[in-house]
């Protein structure tokens, strides 16, 4: 019998505070009208200062685990992606496992940007369907507020915290029917932070911690490569794009959101668009988007979802499933 790695539960958190863009207008020189044209946002939410990225993944994770009536006794893999873990070291996913009182189990975390979930999700997948887990947490989960440059205004109206999770199990029904992941080291000083613990923990406290992006590049090479992606996805399965029911994208822009979904031919309606409301939150943002359509009962089990990002490395991916 062949083994399918299936969601059955997904679960969100966002934190309390909202920034506005109004709120931003009284931070740097911008304003709401230019936010909304070139990036579609109209909000994000920002970690309390007491309020850590294992703090956002814990709640997702305990409403994915409710959603998909199951007890964290019942998990066998824990997989955090995440840019800005807790701490050095434990991973965020050892943190995650020690508050839902799991031991034993494998729990790592997983580091490739925007694009984390798809990768966290693609590596759980081979888990389930290989048999080495039966039920797994697959976590995107950000505070990136804390490695924006706040007075820097081509990037610190873009990005927002929060924390998306499923619960991906092994099923004798289709669920996840590929996963696709790529990157290009050589695009990485388009979109990075440039200093890190290898290069001094005390460049970091000084202000240098913080993203840099050439935004304009980087948007160009996102539409492109993300294009790409959706043939790859399709030409693997056998599939035409009318066969797609969703398209669950990364939500960094809705203008390279709209140019995903006219490559997919599909219409707006059919597109979980969240980047409004949450910014780009990351690692999250995949996972948050498809939470937040399924819980308005918009995505229904039996529906072919395409999940796509891009973020920095450059990384890219896809997954393609049936809800
Ligand atoms: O998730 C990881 C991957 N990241 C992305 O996918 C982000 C990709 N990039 C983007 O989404 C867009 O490039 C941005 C939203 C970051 C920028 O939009 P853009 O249309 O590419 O603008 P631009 O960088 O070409 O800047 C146009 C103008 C510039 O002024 P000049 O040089 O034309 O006078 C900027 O200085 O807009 C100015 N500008 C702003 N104006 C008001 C840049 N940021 C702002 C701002 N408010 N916040």
């Amino acid at each position: 019998m062949t083994i399918h790695a299936r969601i059955t539960g997904t679960g969100g958190y966002l934190p309390e505070k909202v920034l506005t863009n109004h709120d931003l207008e009284r931070m740097v020189d911008t304003s709401h009208e230019w936010i909304v044209e070139r990036t579609g946002i109209h909000q994000r939410h920002i970690a309390a200062e007491d309020e850590f990225t294992c703090d956002l993944a814990e709640r997702a994770a305990r409403r994915a685990l409710e959603a998909a009536g199951r007890r964290p006794a019942d998990v066998d893999l824990i997989v955090v992606a995440t840019t800005t873990p807790d701490r050095v070291f434990p991973s965020t996913a050892c943190l995650v496992q020690q508050r839902l009182d799991i031991h034993g189990c494998p729990a790592f975390d997983v580091q490739a940007v925007c694009t984390g979930f798809i990768y966290a999700l693609g590596i759980a997948e081979k888990f389930v369907r290989t048999g080495s887990a039966r039920c797994a947490l697959v976590i995107g989960a950000e505070t990136l507020s804390r490695i924006v440059d706040w007075t820097d205004r081509s990037t610190c109206v873009l990005f927002g915290d929060g924390a998306g999770a499923v619960v991906l199990e092994a099923s004798e029904e289709p669920g996840i029917l590929s996963s696709h992941l790529h990157c290009d080291g050589k695009y990485e000083h388009l979109l990075n932070v440039p200093v890190g613990v290898s290069s001094g923990l005390e460049r970091l406290a000084s202000g240098e911690g913080t993203i840099r992006m050439k935004g304009n590049e980087v948007f160009k090479v996102a539409v492109n490569t993300l294009g790409r992606i959706v043939d790859e996805t399709l030409e693997a399965n056998g599939l035409r794009r009318e066969d797609v029911d969703w398209l669950v994208p990364h939500q960094a822009n809705i203008r390279i959101i709209r140019a995903t979904a006219r490559k997919l031919g599909l219409p707006a309606d059919r597109v979980v668009v969240t980047v409004d409301r949450h910014g780009n939150t990351s690692a999250a943002s995949v996972p948050l988007a498809l939470d937040v359509a399924v819980r308005e009962g918009r995505i229904r089990r039996g529906e072919t979802l395409l999940m796509e990002a891009f973020g920095g490395g450059f990384t890219w991916g896809s997954v393609l499933m049936v809800y």
